[in-house]
């Protein structure tokens, strides 16, 4: 946290925030699915500024074979930046940050992919960061879940994702770059609909037993907005256009 921009308005006197929007309302969202014909599955998402494309590849066999298990498949997940996807160049090599990006996004896929129908086998998500502004870690989530399913994978459910936050003393959906920044606190959910189980939740900040009640339902609420968006990603891809 801590304010990058201490004369700038999170949160004006009409409850519209500093990019137009109301506190109930998300970025603009558009997932495609599928894209890149050298994956088995793939999506590419818009979320906001941010961009980000996702490849999936298997199930295959792992190498090298010491890391497969006989009675499950494995899922690994790569999260990674392009340099140029930030104002500030960023550095190519894999920084901590996408490291622990790449291990919970893991973990928040892991239950929803049926790996125990593929034992040896190894599920690759690759994910780049073309555009980076607030909110990659759960953009993309989002578009790793469509990419799954556009592999074929079985799947329990999609994983859709969105952060809530505190913004000037109140909670809010989809926190952007500057109100992560400047804001109070920032909390990426990633949640299955059908299933109702959270498979991400992160908190960064500081907020009341009401505020972090409230941040977990309003967050959820953005997940189900994400998860129709998925959803018609997928209908659009293997049934065309045209119909909801
Ligand atoms: O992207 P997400 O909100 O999931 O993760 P974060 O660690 O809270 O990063 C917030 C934002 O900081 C990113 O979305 C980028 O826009 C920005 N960032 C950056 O400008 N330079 C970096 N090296 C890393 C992140």
């Amino acid at each position: 946290m801590g304010g990058r921009d201490a004369t700038m308005v999170l949160l004006d006197e009409n409850g519209i925030r500093c990019d137009g929007r109301k506190v109930d309302e998300p970025r603009r969202i558009m997932i495609k699915a599928g894209g890149l014909k050298n994956a088995d599955g793939s999506a590419y998402i818009e979320f906001g500024d941010n961009k980000i494309l996702v490849g999936v590849f298997g199930p295959r066999d792992v190498h090298p074979k010491h890391m497969s298990n006989t009675d499950t498949g494995i899922l690994r997940v790569r999260y990674h930046m392009e340099p140029f996807s930030v104002g500030e160049r960023k550095n190519p090599a894999p920084s901590r940050r996408e490291i622990e990006i790449s291990k919970v996004i893991k973990e928040a896929l892991e239950p929803a992919v049926m790996l125990e129908k593929f034992p040896r086998t190894a599920v690759d998500v690759f994910i780049e960061v073309l555009q980076a502004d607030g909110g990659t870690r759960c953009a993309a989530l989002s578009a790793a879940s469509v990419a799954l399913a556009d592999a074929g994978i079985p799947m329990r459910d999609m994983v859709a994702a969105c952060a809530s936050g505190k913004v000037a003393d109140t909670i809010v959906l989809d926190v952007n770059n500057e109100e992560d920044q400047a804001g109070q606190a920032d909390m990426p959910i990633g949640y299955m609909p059908s299933l109702e189980k959270i498979t991400l939740l992160q908190l960064d900040g500081v907020l009341t037993p009401e505020e972090y009640k409230k941040c977990v339902d309003v967050g959820v609420q953005g997940c189900k907005i994400v998860y129709d968006i998925q959803k018609k990603a997928l209908k659009d891809k293997y049934f065309g256009k045209g119909d909801d």
